[in-house]
This record gives structure tokens, C-alpha cells and sequence, in this order.
């Protein structure tokens, strides 16, 4: 093109001209498209450690994956859920009870890698294994947390949570350090092994804190003791430096349970065990209900308990003892399939 004719020059530096706008209104678009799409991110990070809700490790490729995804709404409605503090007081408690840190000793598999540097110590993977009784405790804590897998063998009577990549233990560890009172020392190579500082936990448990919730989900038991003609929690532990820290009595308000030890056996017991305080016992968990279904189901018990208890000793043919007898029986025999072989069955049938 020539640039002699004036026509020519005209129409080329409109060209040009309409050119440059077009670039430049390219980069105006794709730079507040860009702006834009940041300050998605930026809202979705800050969002969610405002209220320590980000998984620590969430990588910006998670986070466009999830955006990608059409149920991205979903999922952050579940993710804001999921880091309430008491879910993890609650999971710490269950942790303390039947979980375990898989803590192994590299050197001793295979000494050349870490030789002389590093730490020796590696962090498999951290389980939780429950009876298949007790399944509803382990998809609570998958349904909520949305990490980790149940493997359940068909021959075996246990299902076990387990998550082993390095950026969901970090997650967890993060999340429950500072509420661990009984697997300290796990909880302690793990962090190391993490390279997270372990935060001690507060022993003297406080009102109404999920953590015991958990610890009977797992360790505790519900039982009727006919003899005392009332409902018990009790709870027994291998005597050991972090079971003795262990205060129980303020965690059910108006209702410390009696320590018991046995050296022959080196346990440490806690046991409610009083009538009057059976009440609070209901109160606290329906609080901080169980996710162990027969365990909750008699915790559950104890208002309508208190209502007939004193038909024990009605005449055997009254309706008053039937109540009685009936509401046992039924209270003895939920999921429990050796209910029979119960020392007072004869008593009551
Ligand atoms: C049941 O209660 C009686 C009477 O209070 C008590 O002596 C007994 O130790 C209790 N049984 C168990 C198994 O705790």
C-alpha cells in the first residue's frame, strides 16, 4: 500500500488506528476479566480463614477445581460447615478413644534415604477404627470433613476411617492439635514429622465440651446397674501420665464423676454414678449427642427412667413393675445381641 495518496494515508491510520482500540480494548477486557477472576479467589480464600475454614493446604488448582465444578456452591456451604470448633473437640475425643497416628521409624526399613538429615520419623496415616456397630461415628467424620476413605473387610467386625496423603494429615493435625489429651505421644511425632508445634491441651475438660462426647463414643460405656437400679456412664483407661491429667469435673455441669484406680490392673476409671445426677448425664448429651446409635440410643432413656424406676419393687403381677420390667428389657436388648446372657434377665422377665 502507498502511502503517497492522501486517501491512502487517511484509510491506513484508520486501520491503524482502529487496530490499536481494538487491542487495547482486548486488554481492557481481559485484564478486569483477570482482576475479576483474582478477586473471586482472594473472597474465596479470605472467606474461609476468617473463620479457619480453609483446609491449610488447599492448592489455587483445588480451588479452581472446585469452581469448575457446577455444585461449587454446594460444596463451599459444606466446606463453612465442616470447621465448627466443636466437630473437632468432639473428633478429638474420638480420636483420644480408638484412634491412631501410624508413626513409623524410616531407618529401620530403609536407612539409605534420610542418612545423617532429616527426620527418621514418617507419618503413615492416621486411622480410626470402630466396631461395624459404630459406622454412623466414622461417616460422620467423612461426610463431614469430605477427606479420607472407610475400608470395611466383609469377614472383619471393625470398619476403619483412614487418610494417609500428606495434605489431609496436615489438615486434621492442624485442626484437632491443642485438643488431643490422650495420644500425645502420636500426636507429638506427627507434628514433628509435620513440622507443626505441638499445642498441649487443656486437661481440666470445661462445661459442656464435646470432647467427652467423643472419648464415650469410642471408650465410654452406658450400662444399667440393676443393684443401683440407675443409668451409668463409665469410662476406664490404662493408668498412665496423660489419663491421671485427665479433670472430668466440670465437663458435665453438676455432675463429677467418682476417680477410681486399680493398681493390680493399672486402670483409672471414671464412673457417674448417682442417681440424683443421672438427669445431668441426660442433659449433656443431648447437648452433645452420640453418634454411637446404642449408646445414644440409652443415654436417651434416662428421662423416661426416671419417670418408673421406683416399680422395681411393686409386686411382680402389677402393672406398675411391668412398666418397669418392659422399659429394662427394652433398654437391654437395643442392638445388643448378647442381651440375654444380662445377670438380672431372670429378674425382670
Ligand atoms: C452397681 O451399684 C452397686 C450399688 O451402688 C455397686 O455396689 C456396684 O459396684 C455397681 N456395679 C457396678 C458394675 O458398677
Amino acid at each position: 500500500m502507498g502511502l503517497n495518496n492522501y486517501y491512502d494515508y487517511f484509510a491506513f491510520g484508520y486501520m491503524l488506528g482502529t487496530m490499536c482500540l481494538g487491542i487495547y480494548l482486548l486488554y481492557i477486557a481481559y485484564y478486569y476479566l483477570l482482576k475479576i477472576d483474582a478477586n473471586r479467589k482472594f473472597n474465596f480464600l479470605t472467606m474461609y480463614s476468617k473463620n479457619d475454614k480453609l483446609p491449610v493446604t488447599l492448592k489455587s488448582t483445588d480451588i479452581q477445581l472446585a469452581e469448575n465444578c457446577k455444585e461449587f456452591s454446594e460444596t463451599t456451604r459444606q466446606i463453612s460447615d465442616f470447621n465448627d470448633k466443636n466437630f473437632f473437640k468432639w473428633l478429638a475425643g474420638i480420636i483420644d478413644g480408638d484412634g491412631n497416628f501410624d508413626v513409623r521409624n524410616i531407618n529401620s526399613a530403609d536407612p539409605a534415604p534420610l542418612r545423617g538429615r532429616g527426620p527418621k520419623l514418617v507419618l503413615k496415616a492416621i486411622r480410626i477404627k470402630l466396631h461395624n456397630r459404630d459406622i454412623r461415628i466414622l461417616n460422620r467424620i467423612q461426610n463431614t470433613l469430605h477427606i479420607g476413605r472407610i475400608r470395611s473387610d466383609n469377614n472383619k467386625p471393625y470398619s476403619i476411617w483412614i487418610i494417609s496423603k500428606k495434605e489431609e494429615m496436615l489438615f486434621l493435625i492442624n485442626n484437632i492439635n491443642g485438643l488431643i489429651r490422650l495420644k500425645v505421644p502420636g500426636l507429638k511425632k506427627s507434628c514433628d514429622y509435620l513440622g507443626i508445634d505441638y499445642i498441649e491441651a487443656d486437661y481440666n475438660i470445661q462445661a459442656n465440651d464435646p470432647y467427652l462426647s467423643g472419648l464415650v463414643d469410642t471408650d465410654g460405656s452406658i450400662v444399667f446397674n440393676y443393684t443401683g437400679n440407675r443409668i451409668e456412664c463409665n469410662l476406664e483407661f490404662e493408668h498412665n501420665e496423660y489419663t491421671s491429667k485427665l479433670n472430668l469435673n466440670n465437663v458435665i455441669p453438676n455432675y463429677k464423676p467418682s476417680v477410681v484406680f486399680r493398681e493390680s490392673r493399672n486402670t483409672i476409671a471414671f464412673r457417674y454414678q448417682n442417681v440424683k445426677e443421672m438427669v445431668f448425664l441426660y442433659d449433656y448429651f443431648m447437648k452433645n449427642r452420640l453418634y454411637s446409635d446404642f449408646k445414644f440410643y440409652r443415654v436417651s432413656k434416662i428421662k423416661g427412667f426416671i419417670l418408673i424406676r421406683s416399680y422395681k419393687n411393686d409386686p411382680k403381677d402389677s402393672l406398675e413393675f411391668k412398666k418397669y420390667s418392659d422399659f429394662v428389657l427394652d433398654w437391654i436388648q437395643y442392638k445388643n445381641p448378647i442381651w440375654h446372657k444380662v445377670t438380672f434377665i431372670d429378674k425382670i422377665r
